[in-house]
């Protein structure tokens, strides 16, 4: 399966990067109507799991941005959003083992219903140390939305709550997932040759 490349094709001296890839060079791994299914159903686990009760969302930037909005509105319940922030691998496609908080939430968390969701669970790295300051918040509830989970990686003692799919260890791109800051906006969740 091949994305259509007219509107995102590069310049032919940009072939051989592997961050300026054509889009027609990537493989398809999760198509837009498998996301749309998977995550419409994690909508309807969540709202049956909360029984009316509210719920704060909180996304992990950016990555975790177009999956916060696809997700949001498939769940009926009373939702709020909010957003954090923690540094990145920046142009690398591993993480440096070190997390620091660039952008809290902005509202109380004390005594809320809080989903943090996140693109991808990959060391596990990234959600223990949010879970952490999370908790430190006194929510009521804290519960982990991944729409992906490259389980064999993890590193840390961490399990989320609702997991679209597991993957396995390769790079992807695509619905709100960046290499060094391209192709978030590619509709299909796509790996990286
Ligand atoms: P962790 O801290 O190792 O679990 O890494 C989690 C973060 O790394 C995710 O929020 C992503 O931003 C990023 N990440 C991990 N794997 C990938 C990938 O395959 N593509 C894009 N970003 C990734
Ligand atoms: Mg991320």
């Amino acid at each position: 399966m091949r994305l259509p490349s007219s509107v995102f094709q590069l310049a032919e001296s940009d072939k051989f990067s592997r961050v300026n890839r054509k889009v027609s060079d990537l493989k398809i791994l999760i198509s837009r109507d498998q996301i749309a299914r998977r995550v419409a159903q994690l909508g309807e686990k969540i709202t049956i799991d909360f029984a009316g009760e509210p719920i704060v969302l909180i996304g992990v930037l950016k990555g975790a941005a177009v999956f916060l909005s696809d997700l949001a509105r498939s769940i009926q319940l009373d939702a709020t959003f909010d957003f954090i922030s923690v540094s990145s691998y920046g142009n690398e496609k591993r993480n440096s083992g070190e997390v620091k908080l660039l952008k809290d939430v902005d509202q109380s968390m004390e005594g809320k219903n809080i989903i943090l969701v996140e693109d991808i669970l990959d060391t596990g790295l990234t959600l223990a140390y949010l879970r952490r300051v999370l908790l430190a918040k006194r929510p009521k509830t804290l519960h982990i939305a991944a729409l992906l989970d490259k389980v064999p990686r993890h590193t840390e003692a961490i399990k989320a709550d609702y997991v679209g799919f597991e993957i396995p260890d390769e790079f992807v791109v695509g619905y709100g997932m960046d290499y060094a800051e391209k192709y978030r906006n590619l509709p299909d969740i796509c790996v990286v040759p």
